[in-house]
C-alpha cells in the first residue's frame, strides 16, 4: 500500500516543522497552532468500491444510514453456485433490520466474487441471523468462510444467545478480484444474510505501532489483516453506522468496565471537537461523537486517586492484537494539567501521556496504536488507565475510544490455527508453549532469569488477588532496604538464628515446638486474624501470658522481606504506644513473630462495622493521642526516624485498658537523612489514606504519615471508613467529603450520630483544625506529629474542662503553632514490665478497609 505519505507517529517526525509551528504560535501569542475546526468540513467519505448485498432478498433494502443493499437478483453476477439458495424468514417480526429477514444458504461450496477497482484497505462485513424455515435449518449451520486465502471464520455456527452476529474485517486487498468463499462443514449448511465489501481510507491503518513488549515500533502492519473484536465509545452512547463516518458501530463501554464506580463519564458538544491539521487524523479515523465523550477516573478530584480504571476484554491466545486508543482532552480547564498512563495486560502501554504536548490544544483528537504480540495474549485482555505519578497535574486519566483488532496469524487465519489450504499452525498458542518450555528449563536450573520473567507474567493475575506479603497484603519495600538478609535459605539456618539474637537483640527466640504448644499446634480455632501472608493465632506461653503469634506463609517470597523488615524495625523500637515484639521463631524456614496480645483489637472495630459499644469522645481523643504519641516517637525517637507508611485505624490496636498502640511495621522505612529530605519509593499504603503528594511524587516523608493520620482523625469523628464505595460518588472518600463540610463550617453535620451533643464545640473545632492541617495537599504545609499531638491534647483539655463545667482558657496555650509540646512518655520504655502490663493483640487483618471490590483492586497499591 502507498502509505508512505505523511504519517502521524508518536514522535514528531520533522522536528524543524514542529519548531516552526511553535515559533509561529509564539509570534501570534497563541497556544494553539495549526488546528482546523473540521468536524463538519470534511466531506462524507465516498468509497471507490461499495458492494452491498442483501442475500436472498427480492426487494431493495435501504438501511437507516441511507445505504442501499442490492437484491439477490441484482447480485446474481457475484455468486457462483448452482442450486437453490434463497430463503426468507416466515416471521419478520423481531429482527432489527430488513437485512435479516432473508438469507442465502448453501449445502455445498459457494463463492461471491467482488471486483476491486481501487487496491487498499477494504471492510468486509458479514451479517448472520439464523431463522426457521421448513426446508432448511439455519440454526444448525456449520461452515468456514475465507476471503481469498485468508480464513475469516472456521467451523462457524449460529449461537442462540446472540441472534444477530455482524463480523467485521479490515483487509488490504491488492488483487483485482476478491473471492469470499462459504464452505459447509460436517454435512451442515452455510448461510449469510448480507455482505459488505467497501473501500476504507488508505491511512486508516498505519504501517507501524508501538510494541507493548520491549517498547519500540512494530512494523509491517499494512500487510496484515484484521478482525474488529471490540469497538467502544467510552463514556458515550451507542454510535451506529448512521452516525459513523465509515459505517462502523461503536458500543458503550460500561459492560466491560471492571468497576463502574471507579469511572465517570465526561462529554462535550461534538462541535467543540477539533481535528489536527493533517490528513491522517480526521473524522474518518473516528467521528467527533467518539471524541466528545470519555471515561475518566471516578472521583478524580478526591484527595488521593491512587487507582486505575480497568476494562476487561476477551481475547484468543495465539493471536496478536492491534489496539487503537482514542484520546481527546475534554476534561481539562487549561493545557498541561493532565498526565496519565495506559496499561495493557499490566504492562505500560503509554507512559505519561501528555495530550497537551501531543495536540497543543484542548478538545483535539488524538490516537495511539499499540501492538500486542501473541506471546503476551491470553484469554483475557486488561486495559487500564491511571494518573501519572511523576508529574503534578489534575491526577486524572481519560480515554475516549478503544478499538481492539485481532490480527491474522502465521497460517493467515483470523479464526483458529488451520489455514485456508488446510495447513496447521506450528504451536498455535505460542505463549503457552514457551512457558511450559521455560518451566522445564527452570527445573534444570537454567535460564532462570528468562523463566522467572515469563512465569511471573503468567502468574500475575492470581497473585494479584491473594497478596501474600507478611505484614499485610501489600508488596514489600525494596529488597535493598532489607538487605541485612536477603535469602530465604539463610533465614532458615541455625547460624542465622544465632546471628539474629546475638547481634540484634530481637527479643526471645522461640523454638517451633514451643509455639506449637502455645497455639495447640496452630489450631484453627486459635486464629484471631487472617491475611494473605498467613494467620495470626492467639497463644498462651509458659506463665500463662497471652500472645499473638503471627505465622508467615513460608511459600511467600514477599513475606520474607516484610518479616525481616518488621523484625528489624520492632527490635529497635520500644514504646508504650507501639505494639511490642516479644520474640520470634525462624526455625525450619518458619517466619513467626510473637507479639503482645491486644485484647481489644483494632480501633476501627470500635468505630463502626462491629456493633461494639460506642466509644465516648473522650475515649476517642485519648486513643488518637496515644496513636499520635506512638507515631511521634517513630518519627523522632528512634535514631534515624522511621516512617510508618501504613497508618490507619486497623493498625491502631487497643489493649484491655483501651490504650492505643501502633502496629504493623512491615512497610516502615527509615526516615530520610537531612540532605535527602525524602525517600524515593514505589507508592505503598492503603487506599483512602494515601498522601496525595507522596502519590504524585513518590517521595516519602514523615508528612505522609501525618496525612494518613488526618484520615484516622476523621474516621474517629465520623465513624465511617476512609473509603466507602457504596456511598454516592462525592461521599466515597472520607477526607474529601469531610473537608468539603469543614470548609463550609458544617463539619458537625456529618459526625458520628452517637457523639452528637457530647462534644464541646471548642474541642471539636480544635480537633477538626488538626485534621484539616494534616490533610494539607503539600507536606510542607502539614504539621509535625508533635504539633498534631499538641492540638489533640488541647482538644482533650477543652473537652474535659467543659465536662467539669470549667471553660476557662489559658491564652498561652491557645496560641498554637509549632511549640513543641511536653510529651510525658515519648521516650523509649525500657522496662519490660510496662510492656507486659498492657498485653496486646495483633491486627485482625480480615476486612481492612473496604469491600471485596477494593480488595480486588489491590493493584491500586492499597486496599
Ligand atoms: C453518563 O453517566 C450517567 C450516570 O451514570 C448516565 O446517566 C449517562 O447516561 C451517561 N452518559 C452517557 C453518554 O453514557
Ligand atoms: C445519529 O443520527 C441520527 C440520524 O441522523 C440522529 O437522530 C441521532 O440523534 C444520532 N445519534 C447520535 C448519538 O448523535
Ligand atoms: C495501574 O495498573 C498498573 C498495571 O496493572 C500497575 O502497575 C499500577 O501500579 C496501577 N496503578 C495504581 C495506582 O494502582
Amino acid at each position: 500500500m502507498k502509505m508512505e505519505e505523511k504519517r502521524r507517529g508518536p514522535p514528531i517526525h520533522c522536528p524543524s516543522m514542529a519548531l516552526l509551528a511553535i515559533l509561529f504560535c509564539i509570534f501570534l501569542g497563541s497556544s494553539r497552532p495549526v488546528v482546523i475546526v473540521s468536524a463538519t468540513a470534511t466531506p462524507a467519505f465516498s468509497p471507490r468500491d461499495n458492494h452491498l448485498i442483501d442475500c436472498g432478498a427480492d426487494n431493495l433494502a435501504t438501511l437507516p444510514d441511507g445505504r442501499i443493499f442490492k437484491t439477490d437478483k441484482q447480485a446474481a453476477d457475484y455468486l457462483t453456485y448452482d442450486g437453490e439458495h434463497k430463503f426468507s424468514s416466515q416471521s419478520a417480526d423481531d429482527v432489527p433490520s430488513a437485512l435479516y429477514t432473508t438469507a442465502s444458504a448453501f449445502s455445498k461450496e459457494a463463492i461471491y466474487t467482488f471486483s476491486i477497482t481501487s487496491a487498499g484497505w477494504h471492510w468486509i462485513r458479514l451479517h448472520f441471523h439464523a431463522f426457521r424455515h421448513d426446508k432448511i435449518s439455519l440454526f444448525e449451520a456449520n461452515f468456514t468462510v475465507t476471503a481469498d486465502n485468508l480464513v475469516l471464520l472456521r467451523n462457524f455456527g449460529p449461537d442462540s444467545s446472540t441472534p444477530v452476529v455482524v463480523k467485521e474485517y479490515l483487509v488490504n486487498v491488492t488483487t483485482e478480484k476478491l473471492e469470499i468463499k462459504f464452505t459447509p462443514e460436517n454435512d451442515k449448511v452455510a448461510f449469510v444474510n448480507a455482505i459488505e465489501v467497501v473501500s476504507a481510507p488508505d491511512y486508516l491503518i498505519e504501517d507501524s505501532a508501538s510494541n507493548l513488549i520491549g517498547g519500540g515500533q512494530f512494523g509491517g502492519l499494512s500487510s496484515r489483516s484484521y478482525e474488529t473484536v471490540y469497538r467502544l465509545n467510552m463514556g458515550g452512547p451507542l454510535v451506529t453506522s448512521s452516525n459513523d463516518t465509515l459505517g462502523r458501530t461503536w458500543e458503550n463501554d460500561e459492560n466491560y468496565l471492571n468497576s463502574t464506580l471507579l469511572a465517570k463519564n465526561a462529554s462535550v458538544s461534538t462541535s467543540a471537537i477539533k481535528y489536527p491539521d493533517g490528513k491522517s487524523l480526521d473524522r474518518y479515523i473516528a467521528p467527533s461523537l467518539i471524541y466528545a465523550t470519555a471515561q475518566q477516573m471516578g472521583d478524580a478530584n478526591m484527595a488521593s486517586p491512587t487507582f486505575n480504571v480497568t476494562w476487561d476484554f476477551n481475547t484468543t491466545s495465539g493471536f496478536s492484537y492491534l489496539i487503537r486508543l482514542h484520546f481527546c482532552d475534554i476534561v481539562s480547564k487549561s493545557l498541561y494539567q493532565l498526565y496519565f498512563n495506559v496499561f495493557i495486560n499490566q504492562q505500560m502501554a503509554v507512559a505519561g501521556l501528555d495530550l497537551s504536548k501531543e495536540t497543543m490544544a484542548l478538545s483535539t483528537a488524538y490516537y495511539r496504536d499499540i501492538y500486542v504480540d501473541s506471546a503476551v495474549v491470553t484469554e483475557k485482555l486488561k486495559l487500564q488507565i491511571g494518573p501519572n505519578t511523576d508529574k503534578e497535574g489534575d491526577a486524572n486519566a481519560i480515554i475516549n475510544g478503544v478499538e481492539i483488532l485481532k490480527m491474522n496469524n502465521q497460517v493467515n487465519s483470523l479464526d483458529g490455527f488451520i489455514g485456508a489450504d488446510g495447513k496447521k499452525a506450528v504451536a498455535g498458542g505460542s505463549s503457552k508453549t514457551v512457558v511450559a518450555a521455560v518451566g522445564l528449563a527452570m527445573m534444570f536450573g537454567t535460564f532462570v532469569g528468562l523463566g522467572a520473567m515469563v512465569i511471573k507474567w503468567q502468574k500475575r493475575p492470581q497473585d494479584w488477588q491473594k497478596r501474600n506479603s507478611f505484614s499485610s497484603w501489600l508488596l514489600p519495600i525494596h529488597a535493598g532496604d532489607t538487605s541485612f538478609m536477603s535469602s530465604k535459605n539463610s533465614l532458615g539456618s541455625q547460624r542465622t538464628s544465632t546471628f539474629f539474637s546475638s547481634t540484634l537483640g530481637l527479643g526471645r527466640f522461640f523454638s517451633f515446638a514451643e509455639l506449637q504448644e502455645a497455639t495447640k499446634d496452630f489450631d484453627s480455632r486459635a486464629i484471631i486474624g487472617v491475611g494473605g501472608f498467613g494467620n495470626v493465632y492467639l497463644g498462651v506461653i509458659d506463665d500463662g501470658t497471652k500472645v499473638a503469634v503471627k505465622r508467615g506463609n513460608p511459600q511467600s517470597e514477599q513475606g520474607i522481606n516484610e518479616f525481616q523488615t518488621e523484625l528489624q524495625m520492632l527490635s529497635k523500637l520500644r514504646h508504650r504506644h507501639l505494639v511490642s515484639l516479644i520474640g520470634y521463631c525462624d526455625e525450619n524456614s518458619e517466619m513467626i513473630l510473637v507479639y503482645e496480645y491486644m485484647s481489644n483489637g483494632p480501633f476501627r472495630d470500635h468505630l463502626y462495622g462491629k456493633n461494639l459499644p460506642q466509644l465516648s469522645w473522650r475515649q476517642r481523643l485519648e486513643i488518637c493521642i496515644g496513636a499520635a504519641r506512638g507515631l511521634h516517637y517513630l518519627h523522632t525517637g528512634a535514631a534515624q526516624g522511621i516512617i510508618h507508611r501504613d497508618v490507619k485505624t486497623t493498625n491502631i490496636l487497643l489493649d484491655d485498658a483501651f490504650v492505643a498502640k501502633v502496629a504493623d511495621f512491615g512497610l516502615s522505612k527509615n526516615a530520610p537523612t537531612m540532605e535527602q529530605g525524602h525517600v524515593s519509593t514505589a507508592v505503598k499504603g492503603s487506599f483512602g489514606y494515601l498522601d496525595p503528594e507522596y502519590f504524585r511524587r513518590q517521595q516519602l516523608t514523615d508528612k505522609s504519615d501525618v496525612y494518613s493520620f488526618g484520615v484516622v482523625l476523621l474516621e474517629a469523628l465520623c465513624a465511617r471508613p476512609a473509603i466507602n464505595p457504596a456511598l454516592p460518588r462525592e461521599q466515597v472518600n472520607l477526607a474529601e467529603w469531610a473537608m468539603m463540610w469543614k470548609r463550609k463550617g458544617l463539619l458537625d453535620k456529618i459526625i458520628d450520630p452517637s457523639l452528637v451533643g457530647t462534644i464541646n464545640p471548642e474541642s471539636m473545632k480544635k480537633f477538626a483544625e488538626a485534621a484539616e492541617k494534616c490533610l494539607a495537599d503539600y507536606g510542607v504545609d502539614r504539621p509535625s506529629m508533635g504539633d498534631v499531638l499538641w492540638n489533640l491534647e488541647y482538644a482533650l483539655q477543652l473537652q474535659e474542662s467543659s465536662a467539669q463545667g470549667k471553660t476557662e482558657e489559658t491564652s498561652t496555650i491557645a496560641v498554637g503553632g509549632p511549640v513543641a509540646p511536653a510529651i510525658p512518655d515519648n521516650s523509649p520504655v525500657a522496662s519490660p514490665q510496662e510492656t507486659n502490663n498492657s498485653p496486646a493483640q495483633v491486627p485482625v487483618i480480615e476486612d481492612h478497609s473496604g469491600t471485596a471490590m477494593f480488595a480486588q483492586f489491590a493493584a491500586l497499591n492499597g486496599r
